[in-house]
């Protein structure tokens, strides 16, 4: 069966509108045995100065039994990618940053000397929700233009979104109604997903 890394990025829980998105989708997805990863307990920290030595060594030995390649082992090795998480500071929450600090190591989600991408997964898919009316294309939507910088880095082909926006900003009626569109927007996708094995 394909796996799907599912990489969980909503910190407030229950209380997370962007978990409904993701809820939607999964209730949906047939055909994936998914992974999930609660960024929240992970225990990672951004990369210093000797984090950084440590593993350019091993990676320039190609040595990559250490542990602190298995969060880049797991990603690379996904037929797919989800990734929940809510638009902070005009991008993406520093743990999901963090999170792509450990997977972007080189001979395992890139190959060190053509920079071509080693990824498996044919696409990622990003759910997430905006307090502000900040739609897509927007100048002060850094998260997906990221996003897809990586996908095209790591050689994942497509990349696919649904997102609910303004919801600080608009009357709850407008709010919950903007939810329940991209709900259904996340239902059709997995649908339209299934895996044939
Ligand atoms: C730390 C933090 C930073 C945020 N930054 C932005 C922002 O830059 N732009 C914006 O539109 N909303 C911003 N918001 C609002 C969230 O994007 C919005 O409330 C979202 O729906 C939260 O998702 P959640 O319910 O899944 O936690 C921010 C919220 C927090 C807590």
């Amino acid at each position: 069966m394909k796996k799907v890394l599912f990489i969980d990025g909503c910190f407030r829980k229950e209380q997370s509108r962007t978990a409904r998105l993701s809820r939607a989708f999964f209730s949906a997805l047939k055909g994936y045995e998914a992974e999930r990863i609660d960024l929240d307990a992970l225990p990672i920290s951004p990369l210093g100065r000797k984090e950084m030595e440590e593993r350019n060594v091993l990676t320039a030995a190609e040595e990559y039994g250490h542990t602190m390649f298995d969060i880049a082992k797991q990603f690379a090795a996904s037929d797919m990618v989800v990734i929940a998480a809510p638009f902070w500071d005009m991008g993406i929450p520093a743990k999901l940053k963090t999170y792509f600090e450990h997977v972007s190591v080189s001979g395992i989600a890139f190959d060190g000397e053509t920079c071509e991408g080693k990824c498996r997964a044919e696409r990622m898919i990003f759910l997430t929700t905006r307090g502000l009316e900040i739609e897509e294309g927007s100048e002060q939507e850094q998260a997906t233009p990221y996003l897809k910088a990586l996908c095209r880095f790591f050689g994942i082909g497509e990349f696919m979104s649904v997102s609910a926006f303004g919801l600080d900003v608009i009357p709850p009626e407008k709010c919950e109604s903007r939810l329940r569109r991209a709900e259904e927007e996340a239902i059709s996708l997995a649908k339209s997903l299934e895996a044939n094995e």
